[in-house]
C-alpha cells in the first residue's frame, strides 16, 4: 500500500542546477533523519557525491538511486519506492516521458518544474488513464511556471468570494518585479519547444489555445485577451510589454479552473504582462524580446544563441544573483458583482532557482503529506487543483513567498 512506501519524495535530477539547490533546501528544512524521508536520484555517481559532501558530512548518508531517465526498469523501481518523485530532469519533452509513463502506472504522485506546454499536454493525453485508474497525481509546473500565477488568481478568487460575495470575472496580473537569471537547463527546454513548434503546426496551434492545458474535452472557452500587445494598463496607465512566461502561466491559470468545476466562471479572462517603467523601456524590452524568439524560430538562429549567448546545461545565475534576486506580482480583479479588489504575490531570491526550489520542494512535501487521495483522486492535475490553498502557509513559512488581497474601490 501507498503509505508503507520506503521514501516520502525521491528527488530525480538532484545534480541537475535547479536540483542542486532543491536538495539544498530539503536538507536544510528535513535533515536526514527528521520528518520526511527523502532521497536523491540521478545518473552520475560521482556527482552525486560531490553533492553531498557541499550539502555537508551529514548528507553523504542519504539514501542515493543511480539510473538514467530512459532506463524503463529503472524508472518503474525508482517509482515503486516512493510516495513522490520530483523530477528536474530536462528538456521535459526529451527526458519525460518514461518517467510520467512510470508514475502513472505505478500509484506514483508526481512534481515537476516543466513549462514545455506540448509536453504537459502529451502526458496528459497519454497517461491520464493510467493515472486516474492507478492513483497517481501528476502535476507539472510546480516552479515559478507557475505556481505564483495560479495560487495568485487562487488566493485573489477566495478573498473576492468571502468579502465582496463573488468570484472574479476577470484578472489582469502585472510582472512588477522579475530579478534572476536563467539556466542552460531552462533556455534549452525553450530551444527545445520552439524546434518542435517549427516543425508541427499542430504543436503551433496548441501553444497559442488558451485552454491547451485543460483536460481534453475541455479545450475550448471565451476569448482571451492577446498577450503579445504593447500597451497601457486600462486599470492604472503602467506601460505594459509581454511577459515570456505568460503562454504557460495562463495555461495553468485556465486548466485550474476547468479541473475544479469552473469555480472563476466559464467565461473568466486572465492575462499577464510585465509592467515597465516608462513607454521606452517597455518598448526596447519588447523589440529585445521579439528579437530572440525571431532568432529561436529558426535552427540557424538556435544554434548560434545555444553556442554563443546562452549559458551550457548545468550552469545558472551564480549566488549574489540567486541571493539579491526577487520577484513581485500584482494581480487587479474584478468580481462578479463589479467590484475591485488586488492582489499581491512576492518572492525573496530569483524567481527561477532559489524561489522555484523552495516552492516545489514545499509542494512535493505538502502532496506527500496533506493531499489524501479521498480528496484529490489519480490523475492530471494543477498546483492549484491538487493542492489547493493550503499550499500558501508553507510557502509563506518557508519559501520566502508572501500573499497579500485587498479592496481596490
Ligand atoms: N518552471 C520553472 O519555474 C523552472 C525553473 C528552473 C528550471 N526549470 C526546468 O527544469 C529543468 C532543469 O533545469 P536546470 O537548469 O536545472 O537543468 P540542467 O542543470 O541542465 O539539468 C538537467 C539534468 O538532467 C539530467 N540528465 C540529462 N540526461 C539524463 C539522462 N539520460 N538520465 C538521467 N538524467 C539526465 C542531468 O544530469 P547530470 O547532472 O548528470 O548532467 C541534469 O541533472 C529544465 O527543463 C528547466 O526548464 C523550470
Amino acid at each position: 500500500v501507498k503509505d508503507e512506501r520506503e521514501f516520502d519524495i525521491i528527488l530525480w535530477g538532484a545534480t541537475s542546477f535547479v536540483g542542486k539547490l532543491i536538495s539544498r533546501h530539503l536538507f536544510h528544512r528535513h535533515g536526514i533523519d527528521g520528518d520526511l524521508r527523502w532521497a536523491l536520484a540521478a545518473r552520475n555517481p560521482a556527482r552525486v557525491e560531490t553533492l553531498q559532501q557541499s550539502l555537508g558530512e551529514e548528507a553523504l548518508s542519504l539514501p542515493v538511486l543511480i539510473g538514467d531517465a530512459f532506463d524503463t526498469e529503472f524508472l518503474r523501481e525508482m517509482a515503486a519506492r516512493t510516495r513522490v518523485v520530483l523530477s528536474t530532469v530536462g528538456p521535459y519533452l526529451t527526458y519525460g516521458e518514461p518517467l510520467v509513463a512510470a508514475c502513472a502506472a505505478g500509484g506514483t504522485d508526481y512534481c515537476d518544474l516543466t513549462g514545455e506546454v506540448p509536453f504537459a499536454q502529451r502526458m496528459m493525453d497519454r497517461y491520464g488513464a493510467d493515472a486516474e485508474a492507478s492513483g497517481a497525481r501528476i502535476i507539472h509546473c510546480t516552479g515559478v511556471d507557475s505556481l505564483p500565477s495560479d495560487l495568485g488568481v487562487a488566493f485573489l478568487n477566495d478573498f473576492a468570494v468571502r468579502e465582496c460575495g463573488a468570484p472574479l470575472q476577470s484578472v489582469e496580473m502585472h510582472v512588477r518585479a522579475f530579478r534572476g537569471g536563467f539556466s542552460g537547463g531552462t533556455l534549452a527546454s525553450f530551444l527545445e519547444v520552439t524546434a518542435l513548434a517549427q516543425k508541427d503546426p499542430g504543436v503551433t496551434r496548441m501553444l497559442r489555445n488558451p485552454y491547451a492545458l485543460c483536460p481534453p474535452d475541455q479545450r475550448t472557452g471565451v476569448r482571451q485577451p492577446e498577450l503579445d500587445m504593447l500597451g497601457r494598463s486600462e486599470v492604472d496607465g503602467r506601460w505594459l510589454h509581454p511577459f515570456f512566461m505568460a503562454p504557460v502561466n495562463t495555461r495553468v491559470v485556465h486548466a485550474t479552473n476547468a479541473r475544479l468545476g469552473y469555480p472563476y466562471g466559464q467565461d473568466f479572462t486572465y492575462t499577464e504582462r510585465q509592467a515597465a517603467p516608462n513607454q521606452l523601456a517597455a518598448t526596447v524590452r519588447h523589440l529585445v524580446m521579439a528579437g530572440l524568439m525571431l532568432g529561436m524560430s529558426n535552427g540557424a538562429g538556435r544554434s548560434l544563441l545555444a553556442r554563443y549567448l546562452f549559458p551550457k546545461p548545468g550552469e545558472g545565475p551564480n549566488e549574489s544573483v540567486r541571493n539579491s534576486g526577487y520577484f513581485k506580482f500584482v494581480f487587479h480583479g474584478r468580481t462578479r458583482n463589479d467590484r475591485r479588489v488586488t492582489g499581491q504575490v512576492t518572492g525573496d531570491a530569483d524567481p527561477g532557482y532559489g524561489s522555484t526550489a523552495k516552492q516545489i520542494a514545499e509542494a512535493a512535501f505538502h502532496l506527500a503529506r496533506e493531499v489524501p487521495r479521498t480528496r484529490v483522486a489519480g490523475g492530471f492535475w494543477t498546483p492549484v487543483s491538487a493542492l489547493g490553498l493550503g499550499l500558501v502557509d508553507p510557502l509563506v513559512a518557508h519559501a520566502g513567498l508572501r500573499f497579500e488581497a485587498k479592496h481596490a474601490d
